[in-house]
């Protein structure tokens, strides 16, 4: 039975181009090249389905991405996509090997319509009568007002699925008062929801508290290569990072939350759910699905609270 429904408002087409050493302002020789599908849902799923975690994935696509659907299927996961005029974007990903920084360069998306996006919301009802968990992912296209998920939410979670949301600016802080079950911000996009930095252990902890207090059930923030925080009622949790061989940093975000969801899908809570969520980030950027339950053992947790 599927169980997740994961939402991509604006996929794209992920150009990976890998260089030794990239040089701006010069031309520079690619040593190799990916063309994945992609957006945040669509990575969510993705990654599930590496975790065995069936999942559904819906949004909108353009003619010249309606084969995702069937490289999406080939993985076992199910598609549910509203076609839309116009192109589906191509996002391009500049990989320098030597530091394994990413450079990235991500196009708008084609705009979408309310007569799509009301089909979209018919789509999504549907799902959330079935499924326990809605992940909402990623920037919007065009014509879409960025309360959209805050729309959303209240629409999955009154008809019974918890929502999952990963969002940045007004799209995150307008979804964050509709109260999804879950946030899983990054700590850039946490200090862009608050218009703040964050100092210190103390203050980050203290952002958490609220945004619980708040009603949000479960709290990650991510930090990147300095592990990642997860609050929830069982307590507050700081996972160290694990030195690993960093292939590809790029979704490893995405990995986390189908982490967590896998988590919650298998009844994990606090230490075991932040540990699980961190090692299928983890998997991810080292490239190896196999190494998870190693990468995990690796995991340090400590319990701030
Ligand atoms: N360089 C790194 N070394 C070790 N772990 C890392 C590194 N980068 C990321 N991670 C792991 O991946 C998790 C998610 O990373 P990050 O905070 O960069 O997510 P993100 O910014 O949401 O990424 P994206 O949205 O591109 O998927 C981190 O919490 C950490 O567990
Ligand atoms: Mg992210």
């Amino acid at each position: 039975m599927t169980e997740v429904a994961t939402v991509t408002m604006n996929p794209a087409i992920d150009h990976t181009v890998f260089l030794e050493t990239f040089a701006p302002n010069m031309l520079n020789r690619a040593t190799n090249v990916e063309y994945n599908i992609g957006g945040k849902g669509i990575n969510v799923s993705k990654v599930l389905s590496y975790l065995k975690v069936p999942s559904i994935a819906l949004g909108f696509l353009g003619r010249n991405a309606l084969f995702f659907e069937d490289e999406l299927k080939a993985m076992g996961i199910e598609t549910d996509f509203v076609e839309v005029t116009g192109r589906t974007r191509t996002n391009i990903k500049v990989v320098d090997m030597s530091s394994a920084k990413v450079t990235e360069i991500n196009e708008p998306g084609p705009s979408i319509s309310e007569e799509k996006l009301e089909m979209l919301l018919e789509k999504l009802r549907e799902c959330s009568k079935a499924c326990k968990y809605v992940v909402l992912s990623g920037s919007l296209p065009p014509g879409i007002e960025s309360s959209i998920y805050k729309t959303l939410i209240k629409e999955v979670q009154s008809l019974g699925a918890l929502a999952i949301l990963d969002a940045e600016g007004d799209a995150l802080r307008n979804g964050i008062e509709a109260v999804p079950f879950m946030i899983k911000p990054n700590i850039h996009e946490l200090e862009g929801f608050l218009g703040r930095t964050i100092n210190n252990h103390k203050d980050l902890m203290n952002v958490c508290r609220n945004l619980l207090g708040t009603g949000v059930s479960l709290v990650v923030v991510s930090m990147g290569n300095q592990g990642s925080l997860c609050a929830s009622k069982e307590g507050i949790y700081r996972v160290h990072p694990l030195t690993i061989d960093v292939k590809n940093t790029v979704g490893a975000g995405d990995a986390m939350v189908s982490g967590y969801v896998y988590g919650l899908l298998n009844g994990l809570e606090g230490e075991a759910l932040a540990s699980f969520g961190a090692a299928v980030s983890c998997a991810q950027i080292v490239g190896d699905f196999s190494m998870l339950d190693s990468l995990r053992a690796q995991i340090r947790i400590e319990r701030w609270e």
